[in-house]
Parts: C-alpha cells; structure tokens; sequence
C-alpha cells in the first residue's frame, strides 16, 4: 500500500517543494495550508506529473481545522508514515525593545502550537503505521539569536526544544523524530511575510548571495531523511548555502 505523507505550510515555498518532491518518491501525499486555490494547483502539477497527492485546507493555528486535517489523514488510502511539520514563519524584525507582542503571538503560534497541534493529532496514526517520522522544519534561528529576530528566534528555539523532547518521549515506539534547520532560503513569500509585504526589504535578504539555498535543496534533505532506513535516525540536520558560513556571516558580491 502507498504510504501517506502529511506536509504542512504546502502552499508555498519549502511545504510545496517538498510535497512535489515526496509524490516523486512514492508517496500519496496530504497538501495541507489555508490557500486552496494553491494548493488544487499543486495537486493538479503532482497528478499530471504522474504523482498522487490531495489538498486538505487546514490552519495550524486552529484545533478544529487539525483534527479535520486528522481526519483526512485516516480516510487516506494507505498507512500514514510520514509528518512533516513546515508551516510557519517570521514576523518582523524589531528589536525586543520596539517588537510587537502580537508579531511574537503569532510566530509562537504558527511555528510551535501549530507544530505541537498538529503532531498531537497525527500520531496515533504515525504510531500505527509502526514505522512513523515526524521532521519539524526548524530554523539555524532555533540555535542562535541575532538583532531583530528576537521573535522568530525565540519562537524557532522552541520548535527546536520540541523536536529534542518529542524524540526523547517517543524513545521505544516506533516513531523517529528528525529536525531539519535551514540558514538562508530564497522562497517566495518568507521575507516578504516577515516584512509584511514590503519588496524592497525582502529583496535585501537576499542581495548580492549568490546562490541561497532554494526550497528544493530543503525538500531534497527532507526527502533522504526520510527515506533512510527506519531504524536510522537523523536527530538534525543543519543546511546552510555556502555563501553564509554562519547567521552573521554571509558572502555577498558587490
Ligand atoms: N525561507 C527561509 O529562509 C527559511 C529558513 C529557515 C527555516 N524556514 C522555515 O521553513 C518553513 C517554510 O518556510 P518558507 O520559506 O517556505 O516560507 P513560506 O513560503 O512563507 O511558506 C510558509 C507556509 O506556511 C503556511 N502557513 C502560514 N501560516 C499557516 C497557518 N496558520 N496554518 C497553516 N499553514 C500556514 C503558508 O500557507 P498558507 O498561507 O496558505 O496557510 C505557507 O505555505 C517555515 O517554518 C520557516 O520558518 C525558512
């Protein structure tokens, strides 16, 4: 039977890589995000492409819209193996000083609640399967802390607590817990939501870097983690592009 994998935040950026690269590797996969219409559009690409995968409309902050998304999971055909929590995000870059409470609500919110609902919620069913993975898409941010990501930082440390707990609680049972934290990503929406919508300043992420990582390289290090044998757990896996040899030391031309 085709094994099921869930991914969250799969209407845009790393989420949609991922979704599209794990329907390569064979499995049915769960597209979940709050924008349908991006999501039919990507299940339509998975399916001409000779994929299988289907759109479940879900906010991670809501309970109710994960225990749909739980739902959706047991009338899946075939055994649910495979979480991978990536919906999330930054907001702002203030310094604590001047940082919005209702920023840092929302980045706890998304990034942690909403991994801490939704991994309450599918593993029964990761448990079942007898050969469940959870990967949390952390941050290199959920290591250090740098000006003005206070918020997101605090927030990504804490999903980063959450992978650590989770895979000490689960030791035993059949589910492995693997945290993949990205440095620099060029996705489409990432800086653009931190900066609610301002071009300019999340073009500037990106200036002069020659080649930052691109949302496929994190679906290709979400993909082999999780395609290793079961009994092979790899704990975190930290990716950065060359360019940025740490979060305060990046390479850029000009
Ligand atoms: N880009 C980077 O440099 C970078 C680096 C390290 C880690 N990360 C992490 O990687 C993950 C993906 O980032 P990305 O660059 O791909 O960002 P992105 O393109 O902005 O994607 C974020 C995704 O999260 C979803 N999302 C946001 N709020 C949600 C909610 N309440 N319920 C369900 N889904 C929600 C969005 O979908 P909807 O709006 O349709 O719901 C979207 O699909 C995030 O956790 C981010 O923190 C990114």
């Amino acid at each position: 039977m085709t094994s099921v994998a869930i991914v969250t935040g799969a209407s845009s950026g790393i989420g949609a890589a991922t979704a599209r690269r794990l329907a390569a590797e064979g499995f049915h996969v769960l597209a979940a995000a709050r924008r349908t219409d991006r999501l039919a559009a990507l299940v339509a690409e998975i399916g001409a492409a000779g994929g299988s995968a289907a759109a479940v409309e879900c906010d991670v902050t809501s309970a109710e819209s994960v225990a749909g998304l739980a739902a959706a999971a047991a009338a899946a055909p075939g055994p649910v193996t495979l979480l991978v929590n990536n919906a999330g995000g930054a907001r702002g870059l203030d310094p604590v000083e001047s940082g919005s409470v209702g920023d840092w609500q929302w980045m706890y919110d998304v990034n942690v609640l909403g991994t801490l609902r939704v991994t309450q919620a599918l593993l029964p069913a990761l448990e079942a399967s007898g050969a469940g993975t959870i990967v949390i898409v952390s941050s290199t941010a959920g290591h250090v802390v740098y000006e003005g990501g206070g918020g997101y930082s605090a927030a990504k440390h804490a999903q980063t607590a959450v992978a650590g707990t989770l895979r000490l609680e689960l030791c035993g049972r059949p589910v492995r817990v693997i945290e993949i934290d990205p440095g620099m990503v060029k996705t489409d929406e990432f800086a653009l939501v931190r900066f609610g919508g301002d071009a300019d300043r999340a073009d500037a992420v990106y200036a002069g870097v020659a080649e930052p990582l691109v949302a496929e390289d994190v679906a290709d290090c979400v993909a082999w983690c999780a395609t290793r044998p079961q009994h092979v757990n790899v704990d975190r896996l930290v990716v950065r592009p060359l360019a940025q040899a740490a979060q305060h030391k990046v390479h850029r031309a000009g």
